[in-house]
C-alpha cells in the first residue's frame, strides 16, 4: 500500500467510513413507509451521508429510489471527499428544527451521540432512523436509553450485510431502529426483514 493510500485508509477508519448497500436501505424504507406514510414528507436530513468519488451516499439514493424529491434530502459529513452537499461535524451542527426524519448509518463510536442529538434536533413527533448492531440493545452503557427513549421500531435485518465492495459479510447482525420524538413507548415494536 502506498503512503497515500494508507494515510487515506486511516482517516476513513478514523472517520469510520463503510458504504451501507443501496438495496437493504430501499428494502427496508419499502417496509417502513407502510407503517408511516408520512415520514419523507417533509425535509430529511442525513447527517453522516457518505459517499465518495466511487460509492453515492447510500441513504440519499435509497430515498431517492422510493420517490423522495431531492430538494428535500440534507446531507453532511465530517469527510472532505464525501459528497455531502455540506461538509462538518455533525455534533457541532445547529439545528433549526426543520426536519421531519433524521436518518443515517452512524460512525459506531459516536453513535450514542449521534442519536441524542438527532432526538433534539428533528421535529416533534418526526422520526429518527439509525442502523445500529442488533446487540446494541445489549450494554450498560445504553441501558438508560432504552429506559427513556425506548424506540417505536426495529426493522431487523434478515440477511447479514455488506459494507465493503467484495461483498464480505461478517457475523454481525444489523436493525434499523427507528424513534419517533416524543413517543417512547415501554416495548418496541420487532419486525424481521
Ligand atoms: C458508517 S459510515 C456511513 C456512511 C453512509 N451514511 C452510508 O451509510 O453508506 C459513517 C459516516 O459518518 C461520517 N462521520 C464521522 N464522524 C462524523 C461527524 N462527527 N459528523 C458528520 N459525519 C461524520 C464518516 O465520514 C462516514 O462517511
Amino acid at each position: 500500500m502506498s503512503s497515500t493510500n494508507r494515510s487515506n485508509s486511516r482517516k476513513l477508519h478514523i472517520a469510520d467510513y463503510y458504504v451501507t448497500p443501496i438495496h437493504t436501505i430501499v428494502e427496508f424504507l419499502n417496509e417502513f413507509i407502510k407503517h408511516e406514510p408520512n415520514a419523507f414528507k417533509g425535509k430529511v436530513l442525513d447527517p453522516c451521508a457518505g459517499g465518495d468519488s466511487k460509492h453515492l451516499m447510500s441513504y440519499p439514493e435509497a430515498l431517492k429510489q422510493i420517490g423522495v424529491r431531492n430538494n428535500n434530502i440534507i446531507t453532511m459529513d465530517i469527510r472532505e471527499d464525501s459528497l455531502a452537499f455540506t461538509k462538518g461535524d455533525y455534533l457541532n451542527y445547529k439545528c433549526d428544527g426543520i426536519y421531519q426524519t433524521i436518518i443515517t448509518n452512524p460512525p459506531f463510536n459516536i453513535a450514542r451521540d449521534i442519536i441524542d442529538k438527532a432526538l433534539i434536533d428533528v421535529k416533534d413527533n418526526g422520526f429518527v432512523i439509525m442502523l445500529l448492531r442488533l446487540n446494541y440493545f445489549g450494554g450498560k452503557l445504553r441501558e438508560d436509553l432504552w429506559k427513556s427513549h425506548m424506540p417505536k421500531y426495529a426493522f431487523v435485518h434478515n440477511k447479514r450485510l455488506s459494507f465493503t465492495d467484495n461483498g464480505k459479510t461478517d457475523s454481525i447482525e444489523y436493525m434499523h431502529c427507528v424513534w419517533q420524538k416524543g413517543y417512547y413507548p415501554e416495548f418496541c415494536q420487532l419486525k424481521v426483514i
